[in-house]
Order: structure tokens, then C-alpha cells, then sequence
């Protein structure tokens, strides 16, 4: 059989479980079965495969047809620009959330140069500390989670990108193991409201940790004990950048006007015009003011 029909029976198998994107996906995981990129695939769509080549695609074919989301049977993902190794382990990060980035992005370079100091809350498999630390050569990134099996993988995308001088990995709930205040904390936490849990795909809800998608009965569990928590742990001049359900935007400015009351905050829609994002600011800096919020003093250099 040659590579251009076993791509076809993969495409028509995939798509008559109601995946999209059949195609897609059936190539993804012939160029990973085969160790091939998409230039090689489609210069090689007459080349025939070996029996052992093709027991070994339609193995990844049938945990596709399982419902296992790619990224898990390749054990990759891409996330702004960068490769990520991803496991059942750990959420796969999702496009959405490059948002964040940008937007994390355009506050480090707006300030005053010096070493930022960036806090990643529920960091999963690293991807926003990675990111983050990498594009920005003068920040210090800490990635706390809960789970110490999702600091497993984030350690091994730190490593990957040689930052582990600059990405310190720490594991516990929310802000509490963070050593020192910081300029910006961002955070794409659970929000998936707990009975609304049973209905996901189940590319999700069978295969993406709990842990990474439970966000307790209004889906603000975790958002707003990180909102009450975030004013001793964030300097002046500082930033908040929380990632939101669709439709918890205006609960997340309740809950900010409720326990922060003078500080800044908007509501941002991604590309589609949907809720994405909270973006909160503490009060403006005073001028040579180096001190946080909490009293807390510039970290240890
Ligand atoms: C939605 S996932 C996001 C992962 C990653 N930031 C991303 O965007 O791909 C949420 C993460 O928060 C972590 N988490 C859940 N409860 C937490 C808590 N109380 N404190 C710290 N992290 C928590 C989960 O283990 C999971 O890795």
C-alpha cells in the first residue's frame, strides 16, 4: 500500500468518528509515525510502506480513532512558536492562550529595563514560562503548579530550551511557594464549571487531566482565591493576566471591583469576539517607588 492511499483509508477511518480536520491529522501522524516532515510526505505520496511501517501508523491511527487527542499520541505541541513535549500528564496548551503571551509580551517591553520577574500560575507543561522566558532574556520566570506530575513535563520543556537558570519550577496552590513579589502574573487556570465537565469532547474529558480543567461550581474557584490572593504578591505597576471562560467576564471584573477595588481592569475578546481574557493593573507606579505592594522588597538578583 502506498503512503497516498493509507492516507486516504486514515482520513475517511478519522473522519467517520466526527473528527475534524480528518486529513490534518491522519498526515500529522504518518509524518510522526514515519519520522518525516510535510515536504518529504508529499514528495513520497506514491512510495510504498513496509508491513512494519504500516502497523505501526494504523496503531496511532486506531488511538486516534479512540478519541486520544494527536498532540498525546505524538507527544508533541506547538505553542507560540515553540515545541513543547505534552502527555496525559498535562493540559495541551491551546492557541487561545498565545493570547496571553502576546499580551504578557507587550508589558515586559514596556518596562523600565532590568531583570522582570513573571509568575506562571498553573503553568502545566511550561508553556507560557517557556515562552515567555525565551522571548525575554531579561525576566525570571516562576512556574508553580499543583501537580507534580505536570512538573515533570514542564522540567523537561525547561530543560529543552536550556532556561532552567531562568524558569525556577515550583510545585503547590496558586501563589502561595512564590519566594518574592512580581512585575506580572500570568494565569490560565482551571474554568470549566464542575457539572459542565461530563459534556466535553472527549478528547478532553477522557484524556486531559481534571485537575486542568475543574474550576468548581462557577468555574471561579481557582480565578478568584488567585484574585484575592495576587495584591501581596504583585509590585506596583504590575500586571495580572488571567485567561477566562467565555462567559465569566463580567463575574472576574466583580470579583477584581469586590477585592482590588482601586486597581484597573478590562475585559478582552480574542480574534472570534469572544471573552478571553482579564487584564488587571495594579495603581500607576510612583515615581522610583521599587516597593510591592505587600512591602515586599526587589528579589534576590
Ligand atoms: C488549564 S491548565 C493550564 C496549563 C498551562 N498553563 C497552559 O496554558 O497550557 C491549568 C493548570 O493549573 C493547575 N492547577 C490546578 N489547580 C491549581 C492550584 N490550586 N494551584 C496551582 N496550579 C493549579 C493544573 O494542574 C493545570 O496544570
Amino acid at each position: 500500500m502506498k503512503i497516498r492511499d493509507i492516507l486516504r483509508a486514515a482520513q475517511s477511518s478519522i473522519a467517520g468518528r466526527y473528527i475534524p480536520d480528518a486529513r490534518f491529522e491522519a498526515e500529522l501522524l504518518l509524518m510522526h509515525s514515519l519520522g518525516i516532515n510535510r515536504v518529504e510526505l508529499y514528495t513520497d505520496l506514491e512510495r510504498p510502506l513496509s508491513g512494519p511501517e504500516r502497523s505501526a501508523y494504523w496503531h496511532l491511527v486506531e488511538r486516534r480513532l479512540c478519541h486520544e487527542p494527536a498532540a498525546y499520541i505524538t507527544g508533541e505541541v506547538q505553542f507560540y512558536g515553540i515545541d513543547l513535549r505534552v502527555d496525559r500528564r498535562v493540559l495541551i496548551p491551546r492557541p487561545e492562550t498565545e493570547m496571553l503571551v502576546e499580551m504578557a509580551l507587550g508589558f515586559l517591553s514596556h518596562r523600565t529595563p532590568g531583570k522582570a520577574l513573571v509568575a506562571d500560575i498553573g503553568t502545566g507543561s511550561g508553556a507560557m514560562a517557556v515562552a515567555l522566558a525565551r522571548l525575554c532574556p531579561d525576566a525570571f520566570v516562576y512556574g508553580i503548579d499543583i501537580s507534580p506530575m505536570a512538573l515533570e513535563v514542564a522540567r523537561l520543556n525547561v530543560a529543552r530550551y536550556g532556561l532552567q537558570d531562568r524558569v525556577m519550577l515550583v510545585q503547590g496552590d496558586l501563589l502561595g511557594p512564590l519566594p518574592q513579589a512580581v512585575d506580572l502574573v500570568v494565569a490560565n487556570l482551571p474554568y470549566v464549571k464542575q457539572d459542565e465537565l461530563s459534556g466535553l469532547m472527549p478528547e478532553v474529558r477522557v484524556f486531559e487531566p481534571e485537575m486542568a480543567l475543574n474550576g468548581g461550581v462557577d468555574g471561579l474557584a481557582l480565578i478568584g482565591r488567585l484574585i484575592s490572593q495576587v495584591g501581596k504578591h504583585l509590585l506596583l505597576g504590575g500586571m495580572l493576566l488571567l485567561e477566562i471562560g467565555h462567559e465569566h467576564g463580567e463575574a472576574v471584573v466583580g470579583l477584581v471591583r469586590n477585592r482590588l477595588s482601586d486597581w484597573n481592569v478590562k475585559v478582552v475578546r480574542d480574534m472570534a469576539g469572544i471573552n478571553r481574557m482579564v487584564v488587571i493593573e495594579t495603581v500607576p507606579v510612583a515615581a522610583g517607588s521599587k516597593v510591592g505592594t505587600a512591602g515586599m522588597n526587589r528579589p534576590l538578583e
